[in-house]
């Protein structure tokens, strides 16, 4: 048998796929779109492992997804692949409705087809699981308690508007199909392979090429950080042991203020590779613009992961940021790669 992860050459989706190789000897399908956002060079460690199939393709390919689920026995599959960047969904949302909600039904569609298949064959075990994300709670007040599976989704922004909707077919393909689904929705996760984009990873790299820090607003916003492979391992709980047709809420405990998030990692950075001028990082630090219908705050209770299925994140915000920052430093050419855009023509040349 064999796992389907699809978003494989993501940040989540290659962290999961390389760690499953730590845990387990089963093979795993990668399917990957290879957007801007796809990186090949994350999965290269699996280069000659024989257990691993990469496949370059979309969730919304239904002929395609379900000539691979047939022909490698699929047990479960896991969806990371989305847009997944607020910013550019304010931008230009046409993407995040096509694959977070026009290729999340298409891929539960394959999967009902192909799981009905199994039924006929007295073949039953099979497992959907959805990653989506805390926003789809919508924005929280300091006082407000964090977010529970029970509440209502109150989504601000296109990206967060896409991944509610999502989430919704996934709940009705259980409802009414009863496809055997988790939905896991989790807060902001860092670490290694995050494409330099997002908070953290951008901050290291400006930080290193002498660029400023752009905080949008005041900074003032608050998130709850959870170490990427935390995240990996929660998801292996609830596909091994969760309660079909149930949410799941995974989260870090660790609210910060944006920041709070960079003003932590330019200390980390005057520690592990000071400036020659003496300077500190923080020194960077530019506050710009606000990002439109910016939310305020979102925080996750993720007690039901806890007591159900006995998780807990192993890695506090400041020894998950102090191996990020590590991490970033040794992985010089992957960092390069991204920024010089050396790693679209690298995917190019796969590919001709
Ligand atoms: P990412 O942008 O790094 O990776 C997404 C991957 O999906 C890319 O490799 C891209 O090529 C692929 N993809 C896009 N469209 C596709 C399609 N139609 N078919 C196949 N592949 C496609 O995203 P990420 O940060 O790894 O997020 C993974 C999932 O986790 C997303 O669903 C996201 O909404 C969710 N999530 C992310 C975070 C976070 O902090 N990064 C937090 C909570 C939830
Ligand atoms: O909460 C979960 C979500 O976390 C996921 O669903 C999304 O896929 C993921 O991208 C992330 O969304 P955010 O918008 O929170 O992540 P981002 O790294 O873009 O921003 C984190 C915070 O930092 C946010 O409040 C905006 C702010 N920010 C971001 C960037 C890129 C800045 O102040 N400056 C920046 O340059």
């Amino acid at each position: 048998m064999t796992i389907l992860v699809t978003g494989a050459a993501g940040f989540i989706g290659s962290n999961f796929v390389l760690d499953w190789f730590d845990q387990s000897k089963e093979d795993v399908i990668s399917l990957d779109l290879l957007t801007y956002a796809g990186n090949l060079e994350n999965l290269s460690p699996l280069n000659n492992n024989p257990h691993h199939h990469f496949i370059q393709g979309s969730i919304g390919d239904r002929n395609l997804v379900s000539e691979f689920l047939k022909k490698y026995q699929v047990r479960a599959i896991i969806n990371f692949a989305a847009e997944s960047h607020v910013d550019r969904s304010i931008l230009k949302s046409e993407d995040f409705i096509g694959t977070n909600i026009v290729g999340t039904y298409n891929l539960l569609e394959s999967a009902r087809s192909y799981w009905n298949d199994l039924k006929k064959n007295l073949k039953q075990d099979f497992r959907f699981v959805h990653i989506s994300s805390d926003e789809v709670y919508g924005s929280l007040n300091s006082s407000d308690q964090p977010s529970n599976e029970n509440d209502p989704y109150k989504p601000n922004n296109p990206y967060s508007a896409s991944k509610a909707a999502g989430n919704h077919l996934v709940r009705a393909w259980f409802q009414t199909y009863k496809l055997p689904v988790f939905i896991v929705n989790s807060t902001n996760n860092y670490g290694p392979y995050q494409f330099p984009e997002k908070l953290i990873p951008l901050c290291i790299l400006n930080a290193l090429n002498d660029k400023s820090l752009p905080i949008y607003g005041d900074g003032q916003q608050i998130r709850d950080w959870l170490y990427v492979k935390d995240h990996c391992s929660a998801i292996r709980e609830i596909l091994n042991r969760g309660q079909v047709g149930e949410t799941y809420n995974v989260g870090g405990s660790n609210e910060k203020t944006n920041l709070e998030v960079v003003e932590a990692l330019c200390d980390i950075l005057d520690e592990l590779k000071s400036k020659l001028n003496g300077k500190s990082y923080r020194d960077q630090i530019t506050f710009i613009k606000d990002r439109s219908g910016h939310d305020k705050r979102y925080a996750i209770d993720a007690s039901k992961l806890k007591s159900e299925l006995n998780w807990k994140p192993k890695e506090t915000f400041e020894t998950g940021l102090s191996k990020t920052v590590f991490w970033y430093l040794e992985n010089e050419t992957w960092m390069n790669h991204i920024a010089s855009g050396e790693y679209q023509h690298w995917i190019q040349k796969q590919y001709s």
